[in-house]
């Protein structure tokens, strides 16, 4: 899927530290752990996420592909320790003289990989399953989207995310005020987001959200709910209709999708699109040196008063900023017992409940981010690529004059 960057991801919830490795990354671009740690910090915020929160603070040590603060253009190595590992070293121990220490998992939790994991995988301990199922794993990727971010940023690109809705209880007005707003209203909607801690934008759906969530805490239930990715400051010309594959929205789609717990992604007006008639969906396009919208340079002068579209046409992105929603299931692991069945003795049990987060919306908005911003620097290399920043801004400024003189 990805052309340019290549990256995989590795490590238990409870092993000893989670790895990444990225490739493709240019030469000069300015990096530092901080830089990584900013996003590891704000995916580990949230009302209702859980114990484990408090005890991980989450560092990101660079091993390699960075020397004195820059990419060497070499592949980069992060490590993420668990803080918890010294509760877990023979549990989670790779020496087999430690076999059998921990207590061997054998009910399946509902909702979870746990018994199709174990049955593909011919395990009889579910730990060997929902130790890698576990939405830890996105600790890793949201190290890796903090690279992607940082190049983007020298672009003026900026991949922003905030909540629009928890267990049904929707941010009034907030849904679609992206699509065909400037990047200064869709900007100060993120800054809200950040200051608010279920990252909604609408201060009364705030108190609403989190006075659900209190109740989901205390009646030992959980809750889902929908959050939006919006990336501005992408120029006209970002993927492609030439192969299915390549058109960014089912890029897009792909990764979210790719987010535990994501059941549903939307580009633009996505599903409320196919309840309106024709003459209301489309993007009108108008042409002015002085537009309302501050995207002209991005698109030569050509803009739109709307944006339904999510800023997406045949699979290119058009110069508008590009809108992304996504649905996430409640959380699978409750205090209020589930029925499931034990797969040594076959009977009928309540799923056992560990530590766990009740609502993590907010969390995986953050994530949401990072695998947005992975897949459009794949597209911004894709198309401006080169081995050095140097070499991608001279070819990024002489695109941006091509266009504008379109
Ligand atoms: C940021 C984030 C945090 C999560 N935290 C938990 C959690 O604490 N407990 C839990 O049971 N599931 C949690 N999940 C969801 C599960 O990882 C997910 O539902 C499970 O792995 C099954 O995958 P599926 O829902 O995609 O089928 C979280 C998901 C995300 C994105």
């Amino acid at each position: 899927m990805f052309e340019k960057l290549k990256y995989l991801t590795s490590g238990e919830s409870h092993g000893k530290a989670l790895l990444c490795v990225m490739d493709g990354i240019p030469s000069n671009l300015s990096l530092a752990e901080k830089d990584i740690d900013m996003e590891l910090s704000r995916r580990q915020k949230g009302h209702g996420r859980g114990g484990r929160m408090k005890i991980e603070s989450d560092h990101a040590q660079i091993l390699s592909g960075v020397r004195w603060g820059k990419t060497l253009g070499s592949p980069i190595g992060i490590m993420i320790e668990n803080r918890d590992w010294k509760n877990w070293e023979t549990i989670m121990s790779c020496h087999g003289r430690d076999k059998g220490k921990g207590v061997q998992v054998t009910r399946p939790r509902p909702g979870h990989a746990d018994l199709a994991g174990a049955m593909k995988f011919s395990h009889r301990d579910i730990r060997n399953v929902l130790e890698r199922s576990s939405a830890r794993e996105t600790a890793a990727r949201t190290a890796l989207g903090a690279i992607a971010k940082k190049l983007l940023s020298e672009f003026d690109i900026k991949v922003m995310s905030y909540v629009t809705e928890v267990g049904g209880i929707e941010a009034q007005g907030i849904r679609y005020k992206a699509q065909g707003s400037e990047i200064k209203i869709i900007s100060e909607l993120f800054g809200r987001a950040e200051a608010s801690p279920v990252r909604c934008p609408d201060k009364k759906s705030e108190e609403r959200i989190i006075s659900i969530i209190d109740k989901a805490i205390k009646e030992g239930d959980s809750l889902g709910g929908v959050f939006e990715v919006v990336i501005t400051g992408v120029p006209v010309g970002l993927g492609s209709y030439s192969q299915w594959g390549s058109r960014l929205n089912a890029r897009l789609s792909y990764a979210l999708m790719g987010i535990q717990a994501i059941k549903g992604v939307e580009v633009g007006f996505g599903f409320e699109s196919a309840r309106m008639p024709g003459s209301e969906v489309m993007d009108e396009i108008f042409y002015g040196k002085r537009s309302a919208f501050s995207v002209q340079r991005l698109a030569g002068g050509f803009y739109r008063k709307t944006n339904k579209s999510g800023g997406i046409e045949g699979g290119i992105s058009t110069g508008m900023p590009i809108v992304v929603r996504a649905a996430m299931k409640p959380i699978p692991t409750l205090r209020k017992p589930l029925s499931s069945v034990d797969i040594e003795t076959k009977r009928r049990f309540d799923a056992a409940y560990e530590r766990s987060d009740v609502c993590a919306v907010p969390a995986a908005s953050v994530v949401g981010e990072a695998v947005a911003a992975l897949v459009i620097a794949d597209s911004f290399l894709c198309k401006f690529g080169g081995d050095s920043m140097e070499e991608i801004k001279r070819n990024y400024k002489g695109y941006l004059r091509q266009i504008n003189n379109f």
